[in-house]
């Protein structure tokens, strides 16, 4: 089938309780959505798929789980307290407001077939910077001098911690510090779903090189990423790299390479790899007066390292996954939705059916249920006709479905429906484990 519009998948999220918008008794929020069960479950195969690559299957890198609100100072260091903005412009007529460069995009107030700007009524402010730190304050009373903010970025959280970890940890340039967690943005333009969010958690993991070898580095990390998409089943055909212009870079960048996909707003970013240069320890170390160098023994040399940072968000790659797995085909003239998820991120492994709501066949479910969840995620479903429960768990993207039947009372036996091919095969119960586990692996 053609990819999926946003709309269709955002129904589908919706209909299955994966991902739907957040405070909806009170109308919602925007751009802010809550996780339900299948949600929680894909995003923690996502973040775990991640960890698994940057630390289980590396020596370089070393995790750390820094604060949300760090010292105010950090924000002033890295630039975001005076550049970390948007140009916006107000409407008088309607009231909205509206980022100044992407007006062309965005829909007037009164007539929304139309652009701010473009009807007689429209009367646009100049444009303002905005800066898109949430800010709160510390303390019972709100003052001056209290005022902190939510990191708009995980990233800084490892800069600050940058000497401590080179202490602890033994560890010499190059290597690496992963951490996840959420950031927050005061984003106005639209969301498009989850893929820009008020607060969204980032994978981000900043690597210390010898200046010297930044370059090549660079170059490892984006095809390191890339290739971890495409591990996790993502189409190579939907995925791409894009250099930024030297009037895109980030104030921070010596270079910055996008990795895209084809979401159905557009190519758009999933992940940015950018080479930071020496710039964020350089600026903590004038701000905090605290060296962040390196000093190599063997050869005496001493250096502020630079850095090469891989920094994706789960809430978008959450949406790559969704809109390439999402299709659309037809069983006995019934058309079916399916979630064609790599096994490894799907939310549940295995469903296990029983066929019957009697003749022992739910207590031999159940014993085969509780025996396979002490190996995978699976779930046990017994209301509704069987058709119904094995669409259910297409839409959630379950890679198999074990059915319990007359035959299986009779040799110990089940079948194993595989959601793509829909083979139904004939397995028994004593290699179930076994199978299952080298299938969803
Ligand atoms: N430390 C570098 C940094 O934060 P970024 O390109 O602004 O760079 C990195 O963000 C990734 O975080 C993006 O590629 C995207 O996946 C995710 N991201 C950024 N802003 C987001 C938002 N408002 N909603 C959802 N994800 C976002």
């Amino acid at each position: 089938m053609p990819a999926p519009t946003m709309d269709e998948v955002v129904a589908l999220c919706k209909r299955r309780g994966l991902i739907f918008p957040a405070s909806e008794i009170y109308g919602g929020i925007a751009n802010t959505y809550d996780y339900g069960h299948y949600g929680v479950l894909l995003k923690k195969n996502v973040i775990d798929a991640w960890w698994r690559a940057m630390i289980q299957e590396r020596d370089d890198v070393v995790a750390l789980d820094s604060a949300i609100i760090q010292h105010p100072r950090t924000w002033e260091a890295s630039g975001h307290l005076s550049g970390f903005t948007d140009p916006l412009v107000d409407c008088r007529t309607c009231k909205k407001r509206f980022r100044a460069d992407h007006l062309a995009e965005l829909s007037c107030g009164l007539k929304p077939s139309k652009h701010p700007g473009e009807t007689p009524e429209c009367d646009l402010t100049e444009a303002r910077d905005f800066n898109l730190m949430f800010q709160t304050s510390i303390g019972p009373v709100q003052e001056s001098g209290n005022t902190v903010y939510l990191r708009p970025e995980t990233a800084q959280g490892i800069f600050l911690d940058f000497k401590t970890t080179l202490q602890y940890a033994r560890r010499k340039p190059p290597f690496g510090i992963a951490q996840v967690g959420k950031s927050f943005r005061n984003e106005i333009t639209p969301g498009n779903f989850i893929f820009r969010t008020l607060e969204f958690e980032q994978m981000e993991m900043e690597f210390f090189v010898p200046p010297a070898e930044a370059g090549q580095w660079y170059e490892y990390w984006m095809q390191a990423r890339l290739d971890w998409y495409v591990a996790l089943g993502i189409d190579r055909e939907r995925l791409r790299l894009r250099a930024h212009d030297a009037d895109e870079l980030s104030h921070y960048s010596e270079a910055t390479s996008d990795i895209e996909y084809l979401y159905p707003i557009g190519w758009s970013e999933l992940e940015g790899i950018a080479n930071r240069g020496d710039f964020d320890l350089t600026q903590h170390q004038q701000l905090s007066g605290e060296k962040l160098e390196y000093f190599d023994q063997p050869t005496g040399e001493r250096y502020v390292p630079h850095v090469i940072e891989p920094a994706a968000g789960v809430g978008r790659t959450i949406l790559a996954l969704l809109c390439d797995a999402y299709d659309e085909d037809e069983i006995g003239g019934e058309k079916r939705t399916v979630l064609r998820l790599h096994p490894a991120v799907a939310p549940v492994k295995a469903a296990v059916l029983p066929l019957l709501r009697k003749d022992g066949h739910p207590e031999k479910a159940r014993a085969i249920y509780e025996e396979l969840r002490r190996h995978v995620s699976a779930e046990y479903d017994a209301g509704g006709h069987i058709g119904k429960r094995y669409r259910r768990q297409d839409e959630i993207g379950t890679p198999l479905a074990i059915t319990i039947d007359h035959q299986t009372l009779e040799d110990d036996t089940v079948t194993l429906r595989e959601r793509d091919t829909l083979e139904q095969d004939r397995v028994p119960v004593a290699e179930l484990v076994d199978r299952v586990t080298k299938i969803t692996r």
